[in-house]
């Protein structure tokens, strides 16, 4: 489903990819198999945004003949997951595509401002050549992803694309505003932010759960 707005936006549908991400939301779900819904749901997601993919053939030898087939072109190609949260997304994507290059960036929202700090960014020094697809599960009020896209401008990023799995309308209103041009492709669109700017009903702090390290989240280490 396309954003009526933003003709940018991709809002996926698959009840596939709707029952991990309800099953992702619920509360009762534990850290292993939270990280496991992560990785599972970026690969659905990720077949789907990497449907433009570029390939080149190669030839191969079928047990009846010599033939060219297609291969994906995995050097034109970059993953970038925002740190802590998109790493979770990382692992999925790599399953996609094996071996294909990461760069990271380190964002974390501050807690009062609700603006980004940036503590860390490695990224390809050929990055200008390659498809970029930026990685963050929650697009809430915007401001980590259009700093990410921001620090990737920087260092020479042409052609993005921004996945995320849950999004508020304030973050998607923001990034399209300052991002008309850039593909965003949502796994599932909520209805609004709170009072400390999480997603409603959303599922709480991703990267918490991701990785267990608050005193409420059920970890089942
Ligand atoms: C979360 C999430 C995004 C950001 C989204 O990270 O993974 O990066 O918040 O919020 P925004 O759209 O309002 O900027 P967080 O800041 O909690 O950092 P963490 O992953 O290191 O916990
Ligand atoms: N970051 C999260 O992890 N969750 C939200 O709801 C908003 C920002």
């Amino acid at each position: 489903m396309t954003y009526k707005k933003y003709p940018n936006v991709t809002i996926l549908e698959h009840p596939l990819l709707k029952h991990k991400i309800t099953k992702l939301r619920d509360k009762k779900t534990k850290t292993n198999e939270f990280k496991s819904l992560v990785k599972e749901i970026s690969i659905l997601e990720g077949y789907e945004a990497l449907k433009h993919l570029k390939t080149h053939l190669v030839e191969i030898e079928t047990p009846i003949e010599k033939t060219m087939q297609p291969v994906v072109d995995r050097k034109s190609l970059c993953f970038v997951p925002i740190l802590r949260a998109g790493l979770g997304m990382e692992d999925g994507m790599l399953e996609l595509v094996p071996g294909c290059t990461c760069g990271h960036i380190g964002l974390y929202r501050d807690e009062v401002t609700k603006e980004p700090v940036e503590y860390y960014c490695k990224l390809p020094s050929d990055i200008a050549e390659k498809d970029v697809y930026l990685l963050d599960p929650m697009l809430a009020t915007g401001g980590s992803a259009i700093d990410a896209v921001k620090m990737l401008k920087r260092h020479g990023a042409q052609r993005i694309t921004f996945i995320c799995i849950i999004a508020a309308p304030e973050g998607v209103e923001a990034f399209c505003k300052a991002n008309p041009d850039i593909p965003l492709v949502i796994g599932a669109l909520d209805r609004c932010l709170n009072e400390k700017a999480y997603i409603v009903p959303g599922l709480g702090d991703c990267g918490d759960r991701i990785f267990g390290t608050t005193s409420g989240t059920t970890s089942d280490h």
